[in-house]
């Protein structure tokens, strides 16, 4: 029995060398943790449980009998996240640059499949070259055989995905079609054909950098969602994400216990609105003052920053919150913050977390580009999305819900359970000088001073529509609040709604115009 504990010691070590200390030594130095080192650091202390340790490929082209590797190549597991279940997987660059291959390919599928059939959440660590090359077909199968179990997990666990290296071609669609991703600063990249190939096929010099960095994906192309300084940092804040988030879709938000009082008054709110409608204020600032402790955890904040999304909690209980940021654009409503809105209120609703939408919207952006680019598909996702949402919807209309843009923003009329406006929101078919210039055109060119004309009409079409009040006599507002009473508001409106059921047509599934 000695000899035979010896021997399993020694596996073990060997499997925990992984490619090697050269290897190791070379990950450090490029300023990257081991896969090892990551799940140390993810997970809470010593509650990682390896599962396929002595998985080794069974690849017999190109003299691959002659290296096989313990684990071939990705560390897969379970442990706790403050406690909680988590299955994980750590690719391993240090193992013929964490390529995959058949067997490992097939450890991840089982981590998916342990997950689903769990129900608990899947944290995937990406350190790839992608697919193995002297596997050839079967690694495209293995690759496959991934995706088809992250479309079927979607909605039903959380996924999250962290790159933390390269991940280049065909092994991107894993990480997209998860939750959230988050990038490293500098030492990740994502793309479906590298530099090289861009300059070979369309003669563009572009770095990796530029081309799938973390900060190119999380301001540009909209990809990622998180851009972390390095990997703890990265870890730390997938770690304070699932804080937010049910284990699955059957379970209600997690509960924190909070001391911040719910009754909260934030006379502050009152003066944050400028006396002139075109003058911007920090949405993030009423975020902040409204929520428990300040703290808002927010998705995408380099992305389309006319809208803000994250996750916060009121009296303990997480929300999902979309929000208008006038400082941005006016917080126009544009292709770009329509989809970022749209997946999120999506995301939301499949784990059962409630939405609060803040609005002060002066409706869709004009404009060639955003016409031709197809603003009425990508608005259309938005409208979708908080339509079909069956949890609870609070919406607080801040300052202006103009247009299409009204019916949108979680409005009463496509199952918004409470909608409070504030005593200076403006809810309208359109602003004032727009309506004017429309319905009173004839009447101003035809006044003696068109200009003094133009002002008087602006006037009068701002009291008659530019305030709740005339949206709270059809209830489709249900009631204007002093700012102050914000958060008192929302929190009882919260419990109000705690039980609510509410279901769609059965059907396959929709029809979301992609
Ligand atoms: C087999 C691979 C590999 C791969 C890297 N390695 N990628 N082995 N298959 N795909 C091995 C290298 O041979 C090397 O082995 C070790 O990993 C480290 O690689 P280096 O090149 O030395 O590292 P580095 O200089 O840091 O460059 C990393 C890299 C580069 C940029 C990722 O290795 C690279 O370009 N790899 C190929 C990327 C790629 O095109 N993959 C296929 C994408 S298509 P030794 O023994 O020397 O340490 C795809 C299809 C998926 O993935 C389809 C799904 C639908």
């Amino acid at each position: 029995m000695q000899d035979k504990l010896k021997q399993l010691e020694e596996m073990r070590a060997q499997a925990r060398m992984a490619g090697g200390a050269e290897r190791i030594e070379r990950q450090h130095k490029a300023g990257k943790l081991t896969a090892r080192e990551r799940i140390e650091l993810l997970l809470d202390d010593n509650t990682f449980q390896e599962i396929g340790m002595f998985v080794q490929h069974r690849e017999t082209n190109f003299g691959m009998m002659n290296n096989r590797p313990l684990g071939d190549g990705v560390v897969t597991g379970y442990g706790t996240i403050d406690g909680r279940l988590v299955y994980v997987f750590a690719q391993d660059f240090t193992v013929m640059g964490g390529s995959l291959g058949r067997a490992h390919a097939d450890k991840i599928v089982r981590i998916l499949d342990l997950a689903m059939e769990n129900g608990a959440p899947v944290i995937g660590l990406q350190d790839s070259g992608g697919a193995r090359i002297q596997e050839g077909v079967v690694a495209l199968g293995g690759y496959a055989d991934i995706f088809l179990r992250n479309v079927q997990a979607s909605g039903v666990i959380p996924q999250i995905s962290a790159i933390m290296g390269p991940s280049a071609g065909g092994a991107v669609y894993s990480p997209a079609l998860t939750d959230f991703i988050f990038m490293v600063k500098d030492t990740s990249y994502m793309y479906v054909t590298g530099p090289d190939v861009v300059k070979t096929v369309t003669h563009e010099d572009v770095t990796h950098e530029d081309l799938g960095g973390a900060m190119t994906h999380n301001s540009r192309s909209g990809v990622a969602h998180f851009a972390t300084d390095n990997e703890q940092h990265c870890l730390a804040m997938i770690r304070e994400l699932l804080t937010y988030i049910p284990q699955n879709n059957l379970e209600e938000v997690p509960r924190k216990r909070v001391l911040d009082d719910p009754l909260r008054m934030e006379t502050k709110l009152n003066a944050i609105i400028p006396d002139n409608p075109n003058k911007p204020y920090d949405m993030k600032e009423v975020i902040h003052m409204i929520v428990d402790d300040g703290e808002f955890f927010e998705i995408q904040e380099h992305f389309a920053q006319n809208i803000l999304i994250g996750l916060a909690r009121f009296a303990g209980r997480a929300v999902g919150i979309v929000a208008q940021q006038p400082m941005v654009l006016a917080g126009v409503l544009d292709i770009d913050s329509s989809t970022k809105a749209a997946r999120f209120v999506r995301f939301c609703d499949a784990f059962n977390i409630p939405l609060v939408t803040l609005e002060d919207v002066p409706g869709f952006l004009p404009g060639v580009g955003q016409e031709l680019n197809g603003i009425i598909r990508h608005g259309a996702k938005l409208l979708y999305a908080y339509a079909e949402a069956t949890v609870p919807k609070i919406t607080v209309i801040t300052r202006k819900a103009y247009g299409g843009a009204y019916d949108v923003m979680s409005s009463r009329h496509i199952r918004g359970d409470i909608i409070y406006a504030w005593p200076c929101a403006e809810i309208a078919v359109m602003g004032p000088q727009g309506a004017v210039n429309i319905i009173n055109r004839r009447e101003i060119t035809e006044a003696e001073d068109p200009e003094a004309k133009r002002v008087e009409l602006v006037e009068q079409y701002r009291e008659t529509f530019a305030n709740p009040y005339v949206a709270a006599s059809y209830g489709y507002v249900d009631d204007v609040i002093e700012p102050h009473r914000t958060r008192p508001s929302i929190i009882a409106a919260l419990e109000m709604l705690q039980n609510k059921r509410q279901s769609n047509p059965p059907k396959k599934h929709g029809n979301i115009p992609l």
